[in-house]
């Protein structure tokens, strides 16, 4: 059996992948090897029943050689000192990585396999040992996109974010719920009045918003009762490092980096808890039959769930409150545009703790299994 070392298995994003490892059996297959930052020699876990020794130091390289394949949900910055030195002491495993940090490097393959099964294949064909998962609202675009993407059928989308808390970490969900506690306890007195003023209360509640009392320690600015039209760094063109990912990770991903599809839009974030949004406006090459176009999406991959374009269901079932802890992708709101018979809009949701941070990482593991 392979020796897996699994490195921020405590994390948001590690907890998860231990929560999906566990529900599909992953660990029957695998030895694991925990790793920790700060408590090396304290007690494994047992996830899925299996035993482990006692938690190993992540720093320690020798350590971490010994591993066949290495998980890491632990972040960039543990990329940055651990992967470079680990492949020059020798290491040769499977170092399957959450972060983005090597994402565009060459030896790098970018995974979501019910996307990009043959770019995964190939690498592994080669020798590839370098498996990373993108960016969350790349992944959940291709997952509910896929259909067109796939068939080449895309000239050119923008795509516009509605990202959720989560994709900023697990303080930032916390900081959302305490601003929107902290709106409504300032206004209590007044809505538990039906006659009172709704101008007053709006009044109150920008008044708070402002105010200092609005905890803004991780967003920086306020979130509940507003949005953040900028997510990531910036680039110095205008442009999000957010944005930037939208466009070379997915052509990346889709193995067609060196014939990009042009792909741009704006990135928010808004008050949801783990579900990033887009709204998409996509330019095919052809004025398919929306019909067509829908059946093209929803025999992509078993997860994608296309969403007839009406109102009753798009409210019902095209939203991070249906979407929220589950698998599926929805992707509605298709229709042909005002520009003409090639354009379509859609819309898509998505959980980005699971397609856009842990699932990629917990199939490749078992892809190297196979
Ligand atoms: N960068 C994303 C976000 C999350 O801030 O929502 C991870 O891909």
């Amino acid at each position: 059996m392979l020796k897996v070392g699994l490195v921020g298995w405590r994390g948001m994003v590690g907890s998860v992948l231990m929560q999906r490892m566990v529900e599909e059996n992953d660990f029957a297959h695998i030895d694991p090897v925990y790793f920790t930052t700060s408590n090396p020699g304290g007690a494994a876990p047992s996830f899925g029943g299996k035993t482990a020794p006692a938690l190993k130091d992540a720093k320690n390289l020798g350590e971490l050689k010994a591993c066949d394949v290495i998980i890491t949900c632990q972040g960039g910055d543990y990329t940055t000192e651990v992967y470079g030195p680990l492949r020059a002491a020798g290491w040769n495993g499977y170092w399957i990585d959450a972060a983005s940090t090597l994402r565009m490097e060459d030896e790098a393959v970018i995974i979501l396999d019910p996307v990009n099964m043959n770019v995964i294949k190939d690498s592994l064909a080669k020798g590839g040992k370098t498996f990373v998962g993108g960016n969350c609202t790349v992944s959940l675009m291709l997952m509910a996109l896929g259909g067109l993407f796939q068939n080449d059928l895309v000239d050119w989308a923008t795509s516009m974010t509605y990202q959720a808390a989560s994709g900023a970490g697990a303080n930032n969900m916390r900081e959302l719920l305490k601003g929107m506690g902290a709106v409504n306890a300032a206004v209590a007195a007044e809505l538990a009045d039906k006659n009172s003023a709704i101008l007053d209360i709006d009044r109150k509640v920008a008044e708070f918003i402002r105010s200092d009392a609005n905890p803004t320690e991780y967003f920086g600015v306020p979130l509940a009762g507003s949005l953040i039209p900028w997510i990531d760094k910036d680039l110095g063109n205008g442009q999000s490092k957010e944005e930037w990912k939208g466009g070379v990770e997915t052509n990346k991903i889709l193995g067609r980096s060196d014939s990009p599809i042009v792909i741009d839009g704006l990135c928010v974030r808004i008050g949801a808890m783990r579900c990033h949004s887009q709204a998409l406006t996509i330019k095919l090459k052809q004025d398919l039959p929306v019909a067509e176009i829908e059946a093209l999406l929803a025999k992509a991959n078993d997860w994608v769930k296309v969403v007839p374009n009406q109102r009753e269901a798009s409210m019902k079932d095209l939203t991070p409150a249906a979407v929220t802890g589950t698998l599926t992708v929805p992707v509605g709101r298709i229709r042909k545009l005002g520009m003409g018979g090639e354009y379509i809009s859609a819309f898509t949701c998505g959980d980005q703790l699971l397609w856009g941070a842990a699932e990629p990482l917990r199939r490749m593991l078992r892809i190297v299994l196979d």
